[in-house]
């Protein structure tokens, strides 16, 4: 990326082309992810913090991100994002209050969503969306969130033994 990367922030349909190109002719995990969450937070509206957890052992460890700080570890199986990563199943949680479990790291969060990253269906870690607003996703949101999460695994080189 040589040029200033132009964030056109609530032109949701064109993120997936601004993820492919700000990924483009990069591999590094930790340089991808930084990048993506960023792209996230200020492309999509109505979002308190987006970000990484990498599976390590047992448990999630938090990545890049945008927001306020969070919780560094989450086992598997537990809050929505071990859920996702135990199920490897994308979790849409309208409201977070009424999730079993959540784990609450931004009071003001009201709704969240967390897609696997998933490779020969081995979770590698998740990508983690939380709103102020209740409901705030919608099936579009899922499906672009799911391919972003896609190319984010196809375009990074993971370690062999989890991130
Ligand atoms: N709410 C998540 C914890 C991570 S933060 O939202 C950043 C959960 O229940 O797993």
């Amino acid at each position: 990326m040589d040029q200033p990367f132009q964030i056109r922030t609530g032109d949701e349909a064109h993120l997936l082309e601004q993820a492919r190109a700000l990924l483009g002719g990069q591999r590094d995990l930790i340089a991808n992810a930084a990048n993506l969450s960023a792209l996230l937070f200020y492309g999509l509206q109505q979002i308190n913090w987006v970000g990484f957890y990498f599976l390590k052992g047992a448990e999630l460890v938090v990545g890049p991100f945008q927001g306020k700080p969070a919780c560094v570890t989450i086992p598997v199986g537990q809050g929505v994002c071990g859920t996702a990563a135990k199920s490897c199943q994308v979790q849409r949680v309208a409201d977070v209050h009424a999730f079993d479990g959540h784990i609450a790291c931004d009071i003001d969060s009201r709704s969240e969503m967390v897609v696997p990253l998933l490779s020969s269906d081995r979770v590698l870690g998740v990508l983690d969306l939380d709103s102020p607003v209740p409901d705030r996703f919608r099936a579009r949101d899922e499906e672009l969130l799911v391919a972003i999460a896609d190319l984010f695994v196809r375009s990074s080189d993971w370690p062999s033994t989890g991130a």
